[in-house]
C-alpha cells in the first residue's frame, strides 16, 4: 500500500513561509503527501505547489454546505479551492472548539458529501489510556461516524490514530503502542479494513518515523509540528517509503 503522509500546519504560516517550504520541497518518490494548510492560505498553497505531485486538504469544515454560517467555511470551498482532503475530528477541534462525536460524524458526511475524502481523527487521552480504556474510546469515536454515515462509508477511509497524549508533546506512542491500536482499528473497519488506510499521528518527527512506519499496520502519518520544516517532512516521507508495507518486505 503506497504511504500517505499529511503535513498538519495548523494556524500557522503566511505566503512567504508557503513560497519558501515549495521552493524548498523535494517530493519523494512512492508516497502520497497531502498539505493542510489554513484555509486562508489554501489558494495560494494550490498555487506555489503545481504540478509538483502534492495533494491538499483543510484542517476541518463546517458541516452545511452554505447558508448564513458567519465565519465558516463549507467542504465544497475546499473542494472548489482544490483541495482533496478534508481533516475531520482532530483532537484540538474536539478539545477547544467543542467538536462532539456527533458534530464529527456531520463533518465527515460533510466532506464525503463535498467530494473530499475525510481524514478521521481519533484517540484517547492520557486518563483513558491509564484507565486501560484506550481502545473503547477509539472505538466508540468510530462507531459514532458509522453510526450516521452508515458503515460502509469507513471501508476505504483514512483514519488518523493520534493519541492526545503524544500531540505536540515530544512523546509518542511507542511502535507496540501504535501497532497495537492500528490493527483494533482496522479490525474495527467493514471487510477488515484492507481498503482503507490507518495513520499515526502525534510527534512524528525524522529521527523516530522509521521505528513507527516498522510496524506492519502503520500506512503513513498525520505530522503536525515537523511539518513545518520542508527537509525535515522529506525525510519523514523517504522514511515511510523505505518501511516493509511499502516495500513489500
Ligand atoms: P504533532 O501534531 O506532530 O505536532 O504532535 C500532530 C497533529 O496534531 O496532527
Amino acid at each position: 500500500m503506497t504511504p500517505l503522509l499529511v503535513a498538519n500546519w495548523k494556524m500557522h504560516g503566511d505566503k512567504d513561509f508557503v513560497a519558501r517550504f515549495a521552493r524548498a520541497w523535494r517530493a519523494p518518490p512512492g508516497v502520497d503527501v497531502v498539505i493542510c494548510p489554513s484555509w486562508g492560505y489554501l489558494d495560494c498553497a494550490v498555487s506555489a505547489f503545481a504540478g509538483r505531485g502534492v495533494r491538499f486538504g483543510v484542517q476541518t469544515t463546517a458541516s452545511e454546505p452554505s447558508g448564513a454560517f458567519t465565519g465558516e467555511n463549507a467542504a465544497e470551498m475546499a473542494r472548489d479551492l482544490g483541495a482533496a482532503f478534508a481533516v475531520v475530528g482532530h483532537s484540538e477541534r474536539r478539545q477547544m472548539f467543542g467538536e462532539t462525536d456527533a458534530v464529527v460524524a456531520k463533518k465527515f458526511r460533510a466532506a464525503g458529501r463535498a467530494g473530499l475524502t475525510p481524514i478521521l481523527c481519533v484517540g484517547e487521552n492520557r486518563t483513558e489510556r491509564l484507565a486501560g480504556n484506550a481502545e473503547q474510546v477509539v472505538r466508540g469515536q468510530l462507531d459514532a461516524v458509522a453510526r450516521a454515515a452508515g458503515p460502509d462509508a469507513l471501508r476505504d477511509a483514512v483514519i488518523a490514530y493520534e493519541p492526545v497524549w503524544a500531540i505536540g508533546t515530544g512523546e509518542t506512542a511507542t511502535p507496540a503502542q501504535a501497532q497495537s491500536m492500528h490493527a483494533a482499528i482496522r479490525g474495527a473497519l467493514p471487510n477488515g479494513g484492507r481498503a482503507a488506510r490507518v495513520l499515526y499521528g502525534g510527534s512524528v518527527k525524522a529521527a523516530n518515523a522509521a521505528r513507527i512506519f516498522a510496524e506492519p499496520d502503520v500506512d503513513g502519518a498525520l505530522v503536525g509540528g515537523a511539518s513545518l520544516d520542508a527537509n525535515e517532512f522529506a525525510a519523514i516521507c523517504l522514511a515511510a517509503m523505505a518501511s516493509p508495507s511499502a516495500t513489500g518486505a
